[in-house]
């Protein structure tokens, strides 16, 4: 079965999803990633994508959703980690739809990852990652051995440029207004369940294994 993974910025989505996907044998699509990919290949979605992603506002729908719909088309076989992705209520209703429509494994879980505001804020400004393979790092609670330098695969890391103190902001903005009314679209759907995100990562996994 499939897993809906969302929660604000910053709230650990991307590091959790790693594990979850080594245990619970499961397929990873993470928008997020998908966009900062067809941006660093400037290919025209990526060149559409980067007005919104650089200035942290959401991608329209109609690109988001024909972007998860390329991906499936591509490969619908096993269970799937979706991961900001649904954002809106719109892309949840596709989503529901797109499994249907493609025989795609059902969500058997919403998990929603819960940060407060002011911790969500220095993982956002000390998050790095590596140019390369896309390790995701943090300056103080995961920093790289040797500093700029990726861990796994000796990459240059660098500072998403959406982790800037004024772009974060206008995140958590579009976050409040279009993603956090997805807790009571779930809610209503008996599929939420709601993941404490604080404490390291290992005890964040702990939380979300029995779900997997
Ligand atoms: P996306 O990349 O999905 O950004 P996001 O949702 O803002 O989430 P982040 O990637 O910033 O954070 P995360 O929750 O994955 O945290 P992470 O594990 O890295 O989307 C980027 C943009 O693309 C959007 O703004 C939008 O423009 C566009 N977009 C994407 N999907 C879209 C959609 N569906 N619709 C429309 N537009 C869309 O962790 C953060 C940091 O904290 C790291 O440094 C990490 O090391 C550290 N950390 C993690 N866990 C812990 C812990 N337990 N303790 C201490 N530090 C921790």
């Amino acid at each position: 079965m499939s897993i809906v993974l969302f929660g604000p910025p910053g709230a650990g989505k991307g590091t959790q999803s790693e594990r979850m996907v080594k245990e619970g044998k499961k397929t990873h699509i993470s928008t997020g990633d998908l966009f900062r990919a067809a941006m660093k290949n400037k290919t025209p979605l990526g060149i559409e994508a980067k007005g919104y992603v650089d200035n942290g506002q959401l991608v329209p729908d109609s690109i988001t959703i024909g972007l998860v719909r390329e991906v499936l088309d591509a490969n619908k076989e096993g269970d799937f980690i979706f991961d900001g992705f649904p954002r809106t209520s719109p892309q949840a209703e596709a989503l529901e739809e797109l499994i249907s429509e493609m025989g795609v494994s059902p969500i058997q879980h919403a998990l929603f990852l819960e940060v407060p505001k002011q911790v969500l804020m220095e993982r956002l400004t000390g998050r790095r990652l590596c140019k390369d393979c896309g390790a995701v790092y943090h300056v103080k609670s995961a920093p790289t051995a040797k500093e700029g330098i990726c861990d796994r695969c000796g990459g240059e890391t660098y500072q998403r440029k959406d982790d800037s103190e004024d772009v974060i902001a206008t995140r958590l903005e579009a976050y409040a207004k279009s993603t956090e009314p997805l807790k009571e679209y779930y809610q209503q759907k008996g599929l939420y369940i709601e993941i404490d995100g604080l404490g390291d990562t290992d005890s964040v996994f702990s939380r979300i294994k029995p779900y997997l």
